[in-house]
């Protein structure tokens, strides 16, 4: 039930266009009376009104308990926004979440590695010296188990306001031996999941948006400069993250009427990260080790043969990524893109 109602009374306690996070401080057991189980968002909105008075933070919500409602005193960028990002254990996921939580958000990192995740989450804690992440175990590709992962995000901090869609993986191979169980791994994470997660997002960002008419929610997917442009010897990823583009403008043609703007960011090769430079499985080791790269005799022969291939020089960083990130949820007139963050690498056409 709460995952049924609780985004709702986020908008219906919001202090202009800021959802807050919402607590169950004393919880009650039953559904929300006189709701039919497929309430549309606008029905919910209507039973919850007369039980919230304008400026309320505290209310009874039948079938869920006395709820309450918080904003923090933090400062930045993110504050306050209640951000889930998946394949947050390492690498690009886990980063944007730690600049999130720097920045002021709640976060909750998603992740098919649980311990991994959980660790992570707990990181970011003890790192920031305050609580403002939690782990959650999520299979993308699962349809039940990304439910259960955005009902237990929606019981946490009551909503979802940025949905980092970051959990991707890669198996290079040439289109004539790749097996298909290759393929599908590839396309249920990177596509399929994609999809998944935004069918079950949507639905929360739809609730709040009932309840509070101008506020903007943000759906962005992590893409990759092979989304824009082939890759060679790797069209199962390149293919997977091209539909991956095709869905992000679908999704921000249907979802502007909940006010969620949907874009891709398009990073260029994140040299440093685990896929890259794991000493023992990186790209880095497995190109030396193939010889894909000619002469190369060192892991930095490989990478200074990958670093020229771009025009500024260097892969590219979280940081650069953070960037694009801030500027997509701060600005309120583009929805349905694909920014390119590639040192030049790629260049739209
Ligand atoms: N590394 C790069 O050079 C690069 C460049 C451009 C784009 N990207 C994209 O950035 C994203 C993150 O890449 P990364 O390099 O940080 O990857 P990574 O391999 O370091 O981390 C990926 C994370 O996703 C998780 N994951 C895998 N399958 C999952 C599933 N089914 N459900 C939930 N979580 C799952 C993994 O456990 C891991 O924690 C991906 O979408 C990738 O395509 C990466």
């Amino acid at each position: 039930m709460l995952v049924d109602v609780f985004p709702a009374v986020r908008g219906l306690m919001a202090a202009g266009t800021r959802l807050p996070r919402l607590q169950v401080i004393s919880a009650a057991s039953g559904g929300c009376p006189g709701l039919p189980a497929d309430a549309r968002p606008d029905q919910i909105v209507e039973a919850l009104r007369p039980l919230i008075p304008a400026g309320a933070t505290e209310a009874d919500i039948p079938g869920v308990g006395r709820v309450a409602a918080s904003f923090s005193s933090r400062a930045g960028r993110a504050a306050d926004k209640i951000a889930l990002v998946t394949g947050a254990a390492q690498g690009f996921g886990f980063e944007i979440a730690r600049d999130l939580a720097a920045q002021g958000a709640w976060v909750v990192l998603a992740d098919i590695n649980v311990a991994g995740v959980e660790a992570a989450a707990a990181q970011l804690n003890t790192d920031l010296g305050r609580p403002a992440a939690i782990g959650v175990a999520m299979n993308v590709a699962d349809a039940d188990s990304v439910r259960t992962a955005v009902r237990a995000v929606v019981a946490a901090f009551g909503g979802i306001d940025l949905f980092v869609s970051n959990a991707g993986v890669l198996k290079a191979a040439s289109v004539k031996t790749q097996t298909v169980a290759d393929l599908d791994f590839v396309t249920n994470v990177n596509y399929k999941g994609y999809f998944l997660c935004v069918q079950a997002v949507s639905q929360v960002m739809a609730l709040q948006h009932a309840a509070c008419p101008d506020a903007w929610f943000d759906i962005i997917q992590i893409n990759s400069k092979s989304g824009l442009q082939g890759s060679n010897k790797n069209g199962s990823y390149a293919g997977s993250k091209f539909g991956g583009i095709g869905l992000t403008q679908s999704f921000a043609m249907e979802l502007v009427e909940d006010h969620v703007k949907v874009n891709a960011i398009c990073p260029g090769n994140f040299f440093d990260g685990p896929l890259w430079s794991n000493p023992k499985t990186g790209l880095f080791v497995q190109y030396l080790t193939t010889g894909k790269v000619p002469g190369a005799k060192t892991i930095a022969d490989v990478r200074a043969f990958y670093e020229a291939k771009v025009p500024m020089g260097r892969g590219c960083t979280t940081p650069d990524v953070m960037r694009a990130v801030y500027y997509l949820v701060d600005q309120l007139y583009e929805t349905g893109q694909a920014l390119p963050v590639t040192g030049g690498q790629v260049m739209l056409k």
